[in-house]
């Protein structure tokens, strides 16, 4: 099989063409954009390998897309800006990527008639929830923030491709992923780095907030099984079954490092900051036998482990346009920020 990945050199398609390559004889084309998330570091190991090609460019640009596309039998869309506080301080390059992007692809997968096309979606799309409840594929889709509303809008966009013009294609929605080469701005490499560092941990509002964890070696093998025996047309939740309280997340990564709870600093919340996500994953365990099988405290160990031994790639990552993102983000929060 031939297999085009988007944002390969993001997080968790980086992790995802590791997954393939070392499983399987496929071909994987990567079409990646290169933006401050797309690190070629994370698949180094891979440019010399026959079954491996990388192509510099924006899902947006039309002609890239269709040299990208040459002989793919089925695409797995991963390429977005994903962070949500990026989308709270500029919304554009959001729509840019995600909604218009993605109309880009699905044109030009629906000329090339390829096989499949799998979008990797996120829980976001469904808003927040109170204390009881899950979101299941029915929900409405309710997104809060910028990030959230861009992706439910390409959600859209490919059901009505497949709808109106018969693209065979599905969507997934997956929770919170954790685990190797994960960009340090998301929770869990911001606040394992900084301890390392002996630097603050800001943690949002009262700490309180609640997300359903999953290693993304689960989310990897998901899209696998949704790869291989996805049904056309469905939309599969994928969730890790493993909701956790930041600050909980926050003193246990503190424990596992050995380091004083007193680097933890309260700071000012996120503006519309969803309260609770949590996955119903019923429908991908009975239709799909998928079910995921690394637990939160093993993972998060794992991934820990990672950090500890690849402080080159963090250190680098967190050099240059990092620190200026940090400081406009963080440094008047900080500065203004409670200790527990
Ligand atoms: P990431 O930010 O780590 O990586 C995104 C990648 O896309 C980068 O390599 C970047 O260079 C590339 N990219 C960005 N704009 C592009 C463009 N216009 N053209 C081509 N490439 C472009 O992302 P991630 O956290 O690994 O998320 C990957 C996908 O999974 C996203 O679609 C995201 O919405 C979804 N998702 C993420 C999570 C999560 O917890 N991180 C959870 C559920 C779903
Ligand atoms: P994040 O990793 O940005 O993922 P998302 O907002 O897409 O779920 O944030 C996870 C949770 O951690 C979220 O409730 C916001 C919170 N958070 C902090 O408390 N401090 C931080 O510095 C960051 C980045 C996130």
């Amino acid at each position: 099989m031939h297999i085009l990945i988007t944002g390969g050199c993001g997080f968790i398609a980086s992790n995802f063409v590791h997954y393939l390559l070392e499983r399987y004889d496929y071909r994987i084309i990567n079409l990646d954009a290169l933006t401050y998330a797309g690190n070629p570091e994370n698949l180094r190991e891979f440019e010399n390998n026959p079954r491996y090609k990388f192509i510099h460019g924006r899902i947006e640009d039309v002609k890239a897309v269709k040299k990208a596309l040459r002989g793919v039998d089925r695409i797995v869309h991963f390429a977005a800006e994903s962070h949500v506080d990026r989308s709270i301080t500029n919304a554009q390059p959001f729509i840019q990527t995600n909604v218009a992007g993605t109309q880009v692809l699905l044109d030009a997968c629906r000329q090339a008639k390829i096989d499949r096309f799998i979008h990797v979606s996120t829980d976001e799309v469904y808003g927040s929830l109170g204390d009881k409840d899950r979101f299941t594929e029915t929900t409405p889709l309710a997104p809060n923030s910028p990030y959230a509303a861009s992706k439910a809008a390409s959600d859209l966009l490919v059901r009505a491709t497949a709808k109106t013009h018969g693209l065979p294609s599905i969507i997934t929605r997956c929770s919170n992923n954790y685990g190797p080469y994960q960009f340090p701005e998301k929770l869990i490499p911001l606040m394992i780095t900084n301890a390392l560092e002996d630097k603050p941990l800001p943690v949002y509002g009262d700490g309180l907030n609640v997300r359903d964890w999953i290693h993304v070696t689960d989310h990897c093998a998901a899209l696998d099984t949704v790869l291989h025996r996805g049904i056309v047309g469905e939309t599969y939740n994928i969730g890790g079954e493993s909701e956790r309280k930041n600050i909980d997340v926050v003193k246990t990564i503190l424990r596992l490092l050995e380091k004083s709870e007193s680097l933890i600093t309260f700071v000012d919340d996120r503006p519309g900051h969803d309260r609770r996500y949590a996955m119903d994953i019923k429908k991908i365990k009975r239709q799909l036998k998928w079910s995921p099988a690394v637990t939160f405290e093993k993972g998060l160990e794992l991934t820990i482990d990672w950090y500890r031994r690849n402080e080159k790639w963090w250190r680098r990552v967190k050099s240059g346009r990092y620190r200026q993102y940090y400081q406009k983000m963080y440094g008047q929060r900080l500065a203004e920020g409670k200790k527990p």
